[in-house]
């Protein structure tokens, strides 16, 4: 098997291939696995994936760029045959942190990337488990993809990632048909966030290197995934400094955390090194595309009942320029900052925080055993409640 860490050579002259930006937008096709316990469905206008008991609403364009967010209606069955030229996306949501997880493949060679895929992590029990990244192994197993990389859109602080894990199981797999294991790519800036978190929480140097990643990509760097899938990195800097989107053919823009979906509106700022102002500059990078390409989050919140609805992949731009409760057309720069800022001084901090920043600033690797001890540890920062001393 091809040891990950074997990797940046023999990739170096690849990963510096150039290829064209921008065709055209055009309909994306989505689907999910027929087996597994994922199902497939479609209707008239798109076709959708059900993460296990999870539905993903589907809208009508013109329901969705008229009224926002509509009725969602649910179907069954589907097998899908995508057109060359069209990416084949499959939507996977993470329920218990709300993230939107995707895999994205080139239908003409059945070559695939993941997006921020999810590490299970009980924090009660402080045990990891793959449940969710064995799904996504299953998908790619049923659909006989090959992964070429893992694309983290930047270093999570509210899930952990499932990259260091998938990269080698799919290393073993793809083994077999002399394919290296995947790329795992992040941003070029993560080693500002490594530096600062690592140090916080005490992390060997060597375990916090921009080497844990096997590619940092620069902005605006390109890529092709399969025969001819373009992949843009865009740097989309506010929610965290090193934070990228994925532009696929410019159809597709994967956005992290950024923009959410337009009754949300956008992700938080408060994270040392996000900046407010940043996030704004992002968003209307995002939203001078055009009216057509669809944005994909790398989160979903639907709201408690009686209001709740079903988690949403994707919005287009025009939705969002319409109805987009933060960065709507019409919305100052000025008039975000106060928002942004006051929303965020109400936010908690999220629950898996110290977590994830330690293993994503990894990759995902697992730390080392702590020597004399056995055990793999994670710190987590004691605080005293208000008026408690020092004693
Ligand atoms: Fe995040």
């Amino acid at each position: 098997m091809i040891k990950p860490r074997q990797l940046h050579a023999g990739v170096a002259k690849w990963e510096k291939r150039t290829c064209q930006l921008l065709g055209q937008p055009s309909a994306p096709v989505l689907c999910g696995p027929r087996k597994y316990p994922y199902q497939v469905a479609q209707n008239a206008t798109r076709t959708y994936h059900v993460s296990r008991s999870i539905r993903e609403p589907v809208y009508k364009p013109q329901q969705l760029t008229t009224k926002g967010l509509a009725q969602f209606t649910t179907n069954s069955h589907a097998n899908v045959h995508a057109a060359p030229s069209e990416p084949v996306i499959h939507p996977v949501f993470e329920a218990n942190t709300g993230t939107w997880q995707y895999v994205v493949a080139d239908p003409s060679t059945n070559e695939a990337v993941i997006i921020d895929p999810v590490l299970d992590y009980d924090a009660s029990t402080c045990t990891a488990s793959t449940h969710t990244a064995d799904n996504l192994l299953a998908l790619i197993h049923s659909h006989s993809y090959t992964v070429d990389r893992i694309l983290e859109t930047h270093a999570h602080a509210d899930h952990l990632t499932a990259a260091a894990y998938l990269q080698l199981k799919l290393g073993a797999a793809q083994a077999h048909r002399n394919h290296r294991p995947p790329l795992i790519c992040i941003g070029r800036r993560i080693g500002i966030v490594q530096t600062l978190f690592g140090q916080r929480y005490g992390v060997p140097a060597d375990e916090r290197a921009e080497s844990a990643f096997d590619t940092l990509l620069d902005d605006d760097e390109q890529f092709v995934v399969g025969r001819a899938l373009r992949v843009t990195a865009l740097h989309l800097p506010g929610h965290t400094p090193d934070h990228l989107g994925y532009m696929f053919g410019g159809a597709h823009v994967f956005c992290g955390d950024s923009l959410f979906h337009p009754d949300i509106g956008s992700a938080r700022c408060d994270f040392p090194g996000g900046s407010v102002r940043d996030l704004y500059a992002s968003a209307r990078r995002l939203l001078a595309l055009p009216a057509a390409v669809r944005i994909w989050p790398g989160h979903d919140y639907p709201p408690p009942p009686p209001h709740s609805r079903e988690p949403v992949s994707w919005a287009t731009v025009v939705d969002h320029r319409r109805e987009n409760r933060h960065l709507r057309d019409g919305i100052s720069e000025e008039e975000f900052v106060t928002m942004r800022g006051e929303r965020d001084a109400r936010l908690g901090a999220p629950r898996l925080l110290h977590q994830a920043l330690q293993m994503n600033i990894r990759a995902g690797r697992l730390p080392r055993p702590t020597p004399g001890f056995g055990d793999r540890l994670l710190h987590v920062p004691m605080r005293l409640g208000p008026g408690v001393g020092e004693w």
